[in-house]
């Protein structure tokens, strides 16, 4: 007699023989939001998956629930974008190995992170989970938190692969990217953690890339990540991203989430069993999914799974708070002497700090420090008047009056006001974007009384992405925390009274207003997002368009000035090594971030300005200077010319810059290629004199960029793909939305009549992102993500019956498929998972 085959003692061969075709469905999906399914009959266990980036967020409910409330306390880091402001990826590993620590003390497997989609825009709602409007400090910090993460021996999900740049379109929206701009920008930051730190798995976007949904992608997933770039983890969808369930596996997506979608399965089974999937993909499918649950079980075995140091975990928040704080202007009047007399502080964020973004990077920290706590542990002398309230648009006038009259007593002693601002969860969250980059009105009205009022204010910000600066001639500095973590307080009293000194720049360009931004032609319009300003995105537009920006990409002061001198550049053989020295010539010791740009040469193949090719951070003691080395592959100047389907150098001269930003060169060099390659543009006429340039609006030629025409906005009637929102002629969608709104809008009028609390707050909040969301939500999306409470035949025939086919409908509302092929596999779940967890 053979020994029974279990997980552990078998092979992948010999447990692909003993599973049925159901148990095969039934491992490429979750069982819930946060578990796979696991196979007890043959010992296979769940993997535990659970968000990322910025903390571990363990849900201790399943079925789906996202309520910050109801996860387990975890360290809430800052958040990626304040971690790229540092400029030092060893931030982001340090940051990976300790999350991973933590996932480790919790049982996961699979963190879902990091975020590595490209800032197209500065009005992204979800820009604070990415790093930067440049794929290089992607890519660097993408790779370095994998390389942290799995250090630890706990696997990582990059995300959201590709093009995801939106979130009020993200379900259904289209992604119209020329292959230039996708491979040089989109694509370049997963292709560099793919092939530098080699992630367990990608998660595809939501959205379409140039009309197919990522999650029915094949060249994306297999002929790029793949066969291109040698990925062999596997694919998961982002949650209920799930559109095809079999074109998906054939495209080289393997795991569906957060699954039970009976359809999905059966659509799986059919296909197989009718010969229109072959039995190979799904058992490759299997095999890699089967590779990665070996892959977590001996991690599980080995390393420790003790708990985590908890103090060491709160130092490192608070350092990388710090080091990631951008102090973006200043007249001198920072930092202040902590002993000094008269300091107002106006705004309520001084004591309700905002630390992280709102969705599904959430985190519940066990503990907090706000500034005030900071200050108040300083035992600094200072007044404080709330001046607003967050998660409202209504002015306060006693608020404000009270302020007001604080500021005039600081103006008339010397005083300072410093004023804490920035975006609330009502403003900047996952799951929609904004339309502006304003701050809020009882915000900016109350900041102009306070400058109107003589004294001389300090803003002191937090939010995830850029903001207009109001009045910002009449400031006296301008100190950006973004969004910091739970540690975030302690941060910016160092910063202020100068026992740290700013060290953080920016890695996205703050444009003045939203229509100063690259993307700005065609943004948030409509569900075909059209990125017709094709590479030159951020830096890249501004620097040739000539743009007068807030503050442009690299941006950030110290307290003390630095000189860069002595710039050697060598090339040997295929590597430029850059040389030069930093010298501290201020007063207090520092740390610089040294930016190294090269600019292009003028060939026939239009190109940005100039491209961030190395980068680095050194610390430099007062009066004294540091050598820093800064390197880069040749090969990373090749641009992808899309006749060739491949990356070409030109010859040509380049030149090497070194900057403390990306508006303030210290330093170039020549460089010169001269490798035998003399590209022709491989572009029609109109397309070469339209984007010498970068393009304002949208040039006529972007369909000849494209190679194609620009689709044009589907229709707006209720179809599975349409967002809720936008077939409001549709009597069902409206019943619809009206039926889940209008729950939601008791909540949150309950929720209003509370008396101010925290558990207000958070009410209100999750009552506002469903309101938000909900109507850029389609059916599909949905039923993908509802966790069977809209179950998928339910919305099939709501789409049936939108599209004037009542009978498809009602078969479909009675729970009859249309279609099928095979008899039905599914209620026989004798070997399927159980709900309760396997371990
Ligand atoms: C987000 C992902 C996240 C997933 C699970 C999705 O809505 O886009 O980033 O990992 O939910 O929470």
């Amino acid at each position: 007699m053979t020994a029974p085959v279990r997980f552990g003692d078998a092979t992948i061969d010999e447990l692909l023989a003993a599973l049925t075709l159901d148990e095969k469905a039934l491992l490429l999906e979750g069982v819930d939001s946060w578990r796979t399914n696991a196979i007890p009959r043959l010992g296979i266990p769940s993997l535990v998956l659970t968000d990322g980036p910025h903390g571990v967020r363990m849900v201790r409910d399943d079925g789906g629930a996202f309520g910050v409330g109801d996860s387990r306390p975890s360290t809430s880091f800052p958040t990626s974008v304040t971690v790229a402001h540092t400029w030092d990826p060893e931030q982001a590993r340090r940051i990976g190995a300790a999350i991973a620590r933590e996932c480790r003390e919790f049982g996961v497997d699979v963190l879902l992170a990091p975020g590595v989609n490209i800032m197209r825009d500065p009005r992204c709602g979800r820009n604070f989970e990415y790093f930067s409007e440049d794929p290089l400090v992607s890519g660097a910090f993408g790779s370095a938190f994998v390389r942290g993460v799995q250090g630890e021996g706990v696997a990582t999900s990059v995300k959201h692969f590709a093009a995801n740049s939106n979130e009020d379109y993200r379900f259904v929206g289209d992604s119209v990217v020329d292959e230039r701009a996708l491979r040089e920008i989109y694509l370049r930051a997963f292709e560099r953690i793919v092939r530098e730190a080699g992630p367990a798995t990608v998660m595809c976007a939501y959205n379409r890339l140039n009309g197919t949904f990522c999650s029915d992608h094949r060249e994306l997933l297999t002929g790029i990540l793949r066969e291109e770039w040698g990925f062999d983890g596997v694919v998961m969808t982002d949650w209920g991203a799930t559109h095809d369930r079999v074109a998906s596996l054939e495209a080289g997506c393997e795991l569906d989430m957060p699954g039970e979608v009976a359809l999905n399965r059966i659509a799986i089974v059919d296909a197989v069993r009718a010969g229109r999937l072959a039995p190979d993909v799904l058992d490759e499918a299997v095999r890699r999914m089967l590779r990665l649950i070996e892959r977590a079980a001996a991690a599980r075995e080995t390393g420790s799974t003790g708990p985590f140091d908890r103090a060491a975990h709160a130092d490192l928040a608070r350092e990388i708070a710090t080091d990631g704080a951008v102090l973006l202007a200043n007249d001198g009047i920072l930092p202040l002497d902590p002993g000094a007399a008269g300091l107002v502080v106006v705004g309520e964020l001084f004591e309700k700090m905002r630390f992280q973004g709102g969705g599904s990077s959430l985190i519940l920290p066990p503990e907090m420090v706000t500034p005030r706590d900071a200050f108040d542990g300083r035992g600094i002398d200072y007044r404080y008047t709330r001046g607003y309230r967050t998660l409202t648009s209504e002015r306060d006038e006693t608020l404000e009056q009270e302020a007001v009259a604080a500021a005039r007593t600081a103006a008339a002693t010397g005083g300072t006001v410093l004023f804490f601002g920035g975006l609330d969860d009502f403003e900047e969250s996952e799951g929609f974007d904004r339309v502006h980059l304003r701050l809020g009105e009882p915000q900016v009205a109350l900041l102009g009384r306070l400058v109107d009022a003589g004294a001389r204010v300090v803003l002191v910000l937090f939010a995830g992405a850029p903001v207009e600066v109001p009045f910002a001639d009449e400031l006296a500095a301008v100190l950006d925390l973004a969004l910091p973590g739970m540690h975030g307080g302690e941060a910016t009293a160092a910063l202020l009274f100068g026992e740290a000194n700013p060290s953080g720049k920016l890695t996205e360009s703050w444009p003045r207003t939203a229509a100063h931004a690259s993307a700005a032609a065609d943004y948030g319009r409509g569900a075909i997002a059209r990125y017709a300003e094709s590479i030159y995105v951020g830096y890249r537009f501004h620097d040739a368009a000539g743009t007068d920006l807030r503050f442009p990409f690299g941006h950030g002061l110290s307290y003390t000035d630095f000189a860069y001198r002595d710039l050697e550049v060598r090339v040997d053989g295929d590597r430029v090594s850059a040389s030069l020295e930093v010298a501290n010539v201020g007063e207090r010791g520092g740390a610089e971030v040294v930016q190294l740009y090269v600019r292009n040469p003028r060939g026939e193949v239009f190109m940005a300005d100039k491209e961030l090719r190395a980068f680095g951070k050194v610390q430099v003691p007062t009066g004294e200077t540091r050598r820093v080395e800064l390197g880069f592959e040749l090969a990373e100047l090749a641009y992808w010319d899309v006749a060739e389907h491949d990356w070409v150098l030109e010859d040509g001269d380049y030149e090497v810059l070194v900057a403390a930003s990306a508006a303030d060169i210290r330093l170039t060099a020549p460089l010169t290629v001269d490798r035998g390659r003399r590209s022709r543009s491989p572009y029609p006429a109109a397309v070469d004199a339209d984007y010498a340039a970068p393009p304002h609006g949208i040039p006529a030629s972007f369909a000849l960029l494209l190679g194609r025409p620009v689709p044009a906005e589907p229709p707006s009637r209720l179809t599975m793909e349409t967002r809720l929102g936008d077939a409001r002629r549709s009597i069902l969608a409206r019943i619809l939305l009206g039926a889940v709104l209008g729950r939601v809008r008791r909540a949150q009028r309950a929720a209003q009549s509370m008396p101010e609390s925290p558990r207000r707050d958070a009410q209100l909040k999750s009552a506002h992102f469903v309101l938000r969301m909900m109507p850029s939500m389609s059916l599909r999306s949905l039923a993908m993500s509802s966790g069977g409470r809209l179950p998928l035949h339910l919305a099939l025939g709501i789409a049936e019956l939108a599209s004037w086919h009542p009978i498809r409908g009602i078969r479909l509302l009675m729970g009859r498929r249309a279609g099928r092929t095979a008899p039905d596999p599914t209620p026989d779940r004798t070997h399927a998972p159980t709900k309760e967890p396997v371990r």
